[in-house]
Parts: structure tokens; C-alpha cells; sequence
């Protein structure tokens, strides 16, 4: 296993805190076979878990579709603080949560409704993008490949990995998808674009996840009067828009300056953007 920066870190596994590298899952877990499994990213600011209830309400979701019988939502604040402490994360930090079906033998298909799923997690501090948060980043644009329920988060993410690793090969930081003529989101993010003083997002759908921050944006929009529309942004208008920026807990709000080969008006941050980095920043600063 590759660990760059950390040599040990004690992760949770099914209520154990242990090493991570004498966690013992079977291969016949169904994450690892049919990659049949949920998870949340979430993040601290100013030590709290930022929107807690709606990560957990997203969860919820997700489990829900798939039937997967997970109900002890109460302990995953628990477990995140346990997991900063033993490890000494002084910072904030994000944290990882999975959970999978769980271990069926022999391999089949279907499943039955008395399995119990593994849950894993593990925190580690976050990372710093105050220099693409100001300076802002390129994104490619990629055909979006993945199945049609992009609502749930489940760890079925190869179409995703394959847009964010061609991204990062042509040195951007994040893949936005189309799906037939207009944006979806991006590999790991949510997308919005602005024209005449307004803003746009792709409508929660079958098509995207529910983003959390892109949530908290729309309700700073509504706050602040900053009109905002949640209607497709559509692939042979994309010129047509003035400024872009992408969100997501660890991205958080980050401007676009360049679409490909497109450096994006004078290639740095619009001013809507800024004002909606600045009603974020302000707004995480409160919890
Ligand atoms: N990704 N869209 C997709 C497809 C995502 O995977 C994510 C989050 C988002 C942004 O959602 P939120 O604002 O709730 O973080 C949008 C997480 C961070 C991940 O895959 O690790």
C-alpha cells in the first residue's frame, strides 16, 4: 500500500479502532465484489462536522435505495472524534465513512436481507487549497459515463476515477461531465456557471448527487437575493457564460479559470464567484 504522508493511522473497522493496516475484510464482502456499498465525505470547521444532519440525511439515502440495513446514525459524530483524537489531529479534518452490504458466500448476484455490513472510517486532516481557492484551477470537460442513478453515493466510481485521472493527466484539477448536450457535475464536485448576474446549476436529479455544499451555495444565494437557477447548463452555450466555479466539502467553493484550451474571460476569478466564496467562508466561519 502507498502512504505517503502517514506511516500509521488508526482507522475504525466495525466498532474497533485499530491500525490501518490490520484491518481483515473478506474478499467476499460484496463492496470488493460488486463494489456494492455507500459512503460520505464530510468535514470539521473549527473542530464541529460541517452539516452533519444532512451528510447523515444523504446516508440515509443512499442505504435506503439499496437496502442495506445500516441504522446507527447516532455514532458516526462518536466515531469521527474518537478517530481525531487517537490520531492527534489537531487541525480540521475530513472524514471517510463507508458502508458495505456486507460478506455473502458464495458469490451471487442477488442478495439476501439478513447480511451485516462492514462499516469503515477513517479522518485525516485537510488538506490545503487556499492556492486554488484563490488563484483557481483548469477543468476538462468529459462524456459522463456513469449509470443512471448518480443520486445515490455509492462507491461504484470507476467512470468518475477515469475523468478525474485524464483531468489531473492534463494537468487540471477536476473533470466536469455531459451527459447528451448539457453538464451534469463533476467527477467529484458540483458545477455552477454565471451569466447576466446569474447563477446555474444542474437540478437535482437521477443525473447528479445532491451535493451538500452545493446546497449551503443556493442558500446563501436566496439569503443574499443573488439570483440563482437550478437549470442545465447546456454544452453549446458554455461560451455564452462569464464565470464558473466548481463546490464539494473538501473543494468548497473554487473558481474555474480555464475549460480546456479556454483561459476564461482574463483567466482569473469573476467577481460573483469571490462574492460567493466570500457569503461561504463567512458562513462556515459561524458554525
Ligand atoms: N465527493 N458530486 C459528486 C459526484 C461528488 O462525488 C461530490 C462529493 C460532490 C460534492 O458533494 P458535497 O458538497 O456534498 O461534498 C458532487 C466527495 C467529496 C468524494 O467523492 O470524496
Amino acid at each position: 500500500m502507498t502512504s505517503k504522508n502517514y506511516i500509521k493511522m488508526i482507522v475504525y473497522f466495525n466498532d474497533k479502532y485499530i491500525p490501518h493496516d490490520e484491518v481483515k475484510i473478506s474478499p467476499f464482502d460484496r463492496a470488493f465484489l460488486f463494489s456494492d456499498g455507500v459512503y460520505e465525505a464530510l468535514r470539521t470547521y473549527n473542530g464541529k462536522l460541517f452539516r452533519l444532519d444532512d451528510h447523515l440525511e444523504r446516508l440515509k439515502y443512499s442505504l435506503q435505495q439499496l437496502e442495506i440495513p445500516f441504522h446507527d446514525f447516532h455514532q458516526i459524530e462518536d466515531i469521527s472524534k474518537t478517530l481525531a483524537d487517537i490520531n492527534k489531529i489537531k487541525t480540521d479534518y475530513s472524514v471517510y465513512l463507508q458502508i458495505s452490504r456486507g460478506v455473502s458466500f458464495p458469490r451471487t448476484h442477488n442478495y439476501e436481507s439478513n447480511l451485516t455490513p462492514n462499516v469503515f472510517a477513517f479522518v485525516k486532516p485537510i488538506k490545503d487549497n487556499s492556492k486554488e481557492i484563490k488563484a483557481g484551477v483548469k477543468i476538462i470537460l468529459e462524456k459522463d459515463l456513469r449509470w443512471l442513478r448518480c443520486d445515490i453515493k455509492s462507491t461504484s466510481l470507476l467512470p468518475s476515477i477515469m475523468a478525474n485521472q485524464n483531468a489531473i493527466r492534463n494537468n487540471a484539477y477536476e473533470a466536469i461531465l455531459f451527459r447528451d448536450d448539457f453538464f451534469t457535475e463533476g467527477s467529484h464536485t458540483s458545477f455552477f456557471a454565471i451569466k447576466d448576474n446569474k447563477i446555474f446549476t444542474a437540478p437535482l436529479s437521477n443525473y447528479i448527487l445532491n451535493g451538500i455544499t452545493r446546497k449551503v451555495v443556493i442558500e446563501l444565494c436566496k439569503e443574499n437575493k443573488i439570483d440563482i437557477c437550478e437549470e442545465y447548463i447546456y454544452v453549446n452555450e458554455l461560451k455564452s457564460f462569464v464565470e464558473f466555479f466548481i463546490t464539494g466539502t473538501t473543494t468548497e467553493v473554487t473558481p474555474v479559470i480555464q475549460i480546456d484550451d479556454w483561459i476564461v474571460d482574463d483567466g482569473k476569478p469573476g467577481k460573483i464567484t469571490r462574492k460567493i466564496q466570500q457569503l461561504f467562508f463567512n458562513a462556515v466561519k459561524q458554525v
